[in-house]
C-alpha cells in the first residue's frame, strides 16, 4: 500500500503515513500528541491542523460542519478526518497539541505507622554450598531468621547461582506474605511505587519502604489520551477491537515503566529495587491496565468485571520492576466509582468524619460521597469534559497559557494565565470563574442566557459571545470568547455535579445546611475558586471555611496503601461500606438535574 511523507510544523517532526491512515494516526505514530477528545470520531473539532503543502482527501461532512467556508479555504482540516493523497506539510496550532499540563502530585501528608507488605532479610551462604535453590533459600530464612516461608518466585532462581558469588555469598531477600519476591545484594534499598492512574494524568511517587518517606514524585500525561480524552471514548475503541485493548494496556505499562525509570534515576536507584507497587484509578483505567473486559462498563447497570482489591505480578502486566514484585490495586466500588475514590476517602479520612461530610473528586466524571453517621453513600456524575476545557469553544486543559482566573468589573476584564504565558485559551477553572463573573455582572441571567447588555458581548458563529481577550490584544489572532454554547455546556456539567450532591443529601434526609464539611480533591478541584462554584450553584452555599481543597488525595491514598497493610484493610472496609446510587436510574435525578441547570442567587 502506498505511503507518503508527512511533515508536522512547527516541530518539524516527520514520518510516513499510509493512504488508509488518517493524519491523526500518522501524528500518533511519530509520537506527536494531538488532542482528540472524541477519539477520532470527527465530533470534538479539537484535532485541527492546516495543510500548508500537498494533496489530501476531500472534506468530510464533519469538517464541513466544523469550519467556516473561509477556514476551509485557508486549509483548515480535522486531522482525524483527513487522509494523505501525496507528500504533505501541515501546521499544528498550539491548541491542538496535548501540551504538558499542570500536573499535580502534591497532596495531603498523612503520617501512619510503617507496616509495609514486604520485609527485607539478610541471608548468608557458604561459598562451599552447592548450587543455591529454592529449598536452600527457604531453609536459610528458617535457620537465620526463624521465618517460615512457603515459596520463592521462580524467576529469581534462574539468575541466583551466578549472582550469589558476585554478592559475596550473601543477599537481601524480600519477603511478601511468605513468598520470596526479590533478591539483591546486601544491603539493597527497598523501594515502592504508588501510582494514581488518572484518565488524563498519571502521578507516581517513589517511596522508601524502610522509612515511608517519599523520595521523588512526578506526574506525566496518560498516553492513552490520544485514543480519546474520556473513558467512554477509550472503552468504545476497545469494544471495536480487542487489538486496541492490548494497545491501550501496553501504552500505560510503557508509561509506568518510564515513570519508575525516571523516578529511580532521580534518586540513583535501579528499577529492580522497586519491590512493591500500588495503583489506584477509576474503574475503566483499572480494567484497561489489567486487560480486563470493559463491556459491562459500557451498559447499564455499569458493573465492574471485578471489584475486590487485586494483587498481580508486575511482570505479568509487562512491568520491568523487581521480577517477583506485586502490584496491588485498591478495590472498586462501581463501574464509575473506582479505587481512586476509595483512596481519596482513605487519605482524607472523610469516611470517618463527624457530621455529614461531602467528598468530591471533580473531573470528566465526578465521584461524590456523602458520609453520614458512619454510612457512606456514593454517586458518579457524568459531568463531561467542560471542567477540563473540553466542548468549550476556546477551552483547553490546564496547561501553560490557559486563562485560569477571571474578574470582570467596570474597568473591564482581568485574567491570569497559567505560567503567566500569553493567553491561548481557557481552562476549566477559568470558564467557571468567567461564568460566575458574567452572572454577577448581569451579562448571564439565572437561566444561563447571555444578554446583549455589555460592550464586550457580540454575535459570533454560535450566537452571542462575550469577548475575554480581543483580537487586538492577541496581535490579530482570533479572540478568546465565552459563547452562549459554552455557558450551556458548563450549566450541564455543574448541574450534573449539583444534582448528584442533592440526590445524596435527599437519600440521607439531609439539607445543604447540615453539611459540616466539603472536601474537594483532584487537580481541577484544587484550582477552582470555591466562591465562583457557589455563585453558579455548583456547590452548596455554605461558609467558605467548611470547604477543604486537598490536592491529589488519591495519590496520597495510594502512598498510604503502599506503606501500610492496615490501610489496605481500611480501603477494603470503605469499599464494602459504600452504598452506591446509580443516578441514571434514580427517579429523583432528572428533576434535580433540570433544577440545577439554573444559576443560583449569588451569596
Ligand atoms: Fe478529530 Fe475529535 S474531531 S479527534
Amino acid at each position: 500500500m502506498s505511503s507518503y511523507e508527512i511533515v508536522f510544523q512547527p516541530s518539524g517532526k516527520r514520518g510516513r503515513c499510509r493512504v488508509d491512515q488518517s493524519l491523526l494516526e500518522a501524528a500518533r505514530q511519530i509520537g506527536l500528541d494531538l488532542v482528540s477528545v472524541c477519539g477520532g470520531a470527527g465530533k470534538c473539532h479539537r484535532c485541527k491542523v492546516t495543510v500548508l503543502k500537498g494533496q489530501v482527501s476531500p472534506h468530510t461532512a464533519a469538517e464541513l460542519g466544523a469550519f467556516s467556508p473561509e477556514e476551509l479555504e485557508s486549509g483548515w482540516r480535522l486531522a482525524c478526518q483527513t487522509y494523505p493523497a501525496g507528500n504533505c506539510e501541515l501546521n499544528v496550532p498550539p491548541e491542538s497539541m496535548t501540551a504538558p499540563q499542570r500536573t499535580q502530585v502534591e497532596g495531603l501528608e498523612v503520617a501512619v505507622p510503617l507496616e509495609p507488605p514486604v520485609q527485607a532479610y539478610h541471608l548468608r551462604f557458604s561459598s562451599s554450598e552447592p548450587r543455591v535453590g529454592a529449598d536452600s533459600l527457604l531453609q536459610a530464612l528458617n535457620e537465620q531468621h526463624q521465618l517460615s516461608c512457603a515459596s520463592v518466585d521462580v524467576e529469581l532462581l534462574s539468575t541466583l547461582p551466578v549472582q550469589l558469588p558476585s554478592w559475596d555469598w550473601q543477599c537481601q531477600a524480600t519477603i511478601r506474605q511468605g513468598e520470596v519476591v526479590a533478591l539483591g545484594p546486601w544491603p539493597s534499598r527497598q523501594l515502592g511505587l504508588a501510582v494514581d492512574l488518572g484518565t488524563t494524568k498519571i502521578a507516581g511517587y517513589l517511596v522508601d519502604l524502610s522509612t515511608g518517606r517519599t523520595l521523588a514524585a512526578k506526574a506525566i500525561m496518560n498516553p492513552q489520551i490520544s485514543y480519546g480524552e474520556d473513558v467512554i471514548s477509550r472503552i468504545a475503541r476497545v469494544l471495536d477491537s480487542t487489538v486496541e485493548g492490548e494497545r491501550l494496556q501496553k501504552l500505560v505499562v510503557e508509561a509506568l515503566d518510564n515513570l519508575v525509570g525516571d523516578l529511580c534515576a532521580e534518586v540513583g536507584a535501579d528499577v529492580t529495587q522497586t519491590v512493591e507497587m500500588v495503583v489506584v484509578g477509576n474503574t475503566a483505567m483499572h480494567h484497561l491496565f489489567l486487560g480486563l473486559p470493559v463491556d459491562r462498563l459500557a451498559r447499564a447497570p455499569f458493573e465492574p468485571a471485578v471489584s475486590a482489591a487485586q494483587d498481580v505480578k508486575g511482570r505479568d502486566l509487562g512491568l520491568r520492576i523487581a521480577p517477583g514484585a506485586y502490584v496491588h490495586l485498591l478495590p472498586n466500588i462501581a463501574g464509575f466509582v473506582g479505587g481512586d475514590h476509595v483512596a481519596m476517602l482513605l487519605a482524607t479520612e472523610a469516611w470517618q468524619a463527624d457530621g455529614p461530610t461531602l467528598a468530591l473528586d471533580i473531573g470528566t466524571n465526578t465521584e461524590v460521597s456523602l458520609v453520614n453517621n458512619g454510612e457512606i453513600t456514593a454517586v458518579s456524575c457524568a459531568s463531561g469534559p467542560a471542567f477540563e476545557g473540553g466542548h468549550i469553544k476556546d477551552g483547553m486543559r490546564a496547561a501553560s497559557g490557559a486563562i485560569e482566573w477571571v474578574r470582570i468589573d467596570d474597568d473591564g476584564v482581568q485574567y491570569q494565565t497559567i505560567g503567566d504565558a500569553p493567553p491561548i485559551g481557557v481552562c476549566g477553572s477559568g470558564v467557571l470563574d468567567a461564568m460566575a463573573q458574567l452572572y454577577l455582572a448581569g451579562v448571564i441571567d439565572a437561566g444561563g442566557k447571555v444578554q446583549d447588555n455589555h460592550p464586550r458581548v457580540r454575535t459570533g458563529e454560535d450566537g452571542r459571545e462575550f469577548v475575554l481577550v480581543g483580537e487586538e490584544e492577541r496581535d490579530g489572532r482570533p479572540a478568546i470568547v465565552i459563547t452562549q454554547k459554552d455557558v450551556r455546556e458548563l450549566q450541564l456539567a455543574k448541574a450534573a455535579v449539583r444534582a448528584g450532591v442533592q440526590v445524596l443529601l435527599q437519600a440521607n434526609g439531609c439539607s445543604d445546611d447540615d453539611v459540616r464539611q466539603v472536601i474537594i480533591a483532584g487537580a481541577f478541584g484544587t484550582y477552582i475558586d470555591v466562591s465562583s462554584a457557589i455563585t453558579i450553584g455548583m456547590l452548596p452555599s455554605l461558609p467558605l471555611e467548611r470547604f477543604r481543597q486537598v490536592g491529589n488525595a488519591a495519590g496520597t491514598g495510594a502512598r498510604l496503601a503502599l506503606i501500610s497493610l492496615s490501610k489496605r484493610v481500611e480501603a477494603q472496609t470503605i469499599a464494602d461500606r459504600v452504598r452506591y446510587i446509580e443516578l441514571s436510574t434514580d427517579p429523583r435525578f432528572q428533576e434535580l438535574f433540570i433544577q440545577a441547570t439554573r444559576l443560583s442567587s449569588p451569596t
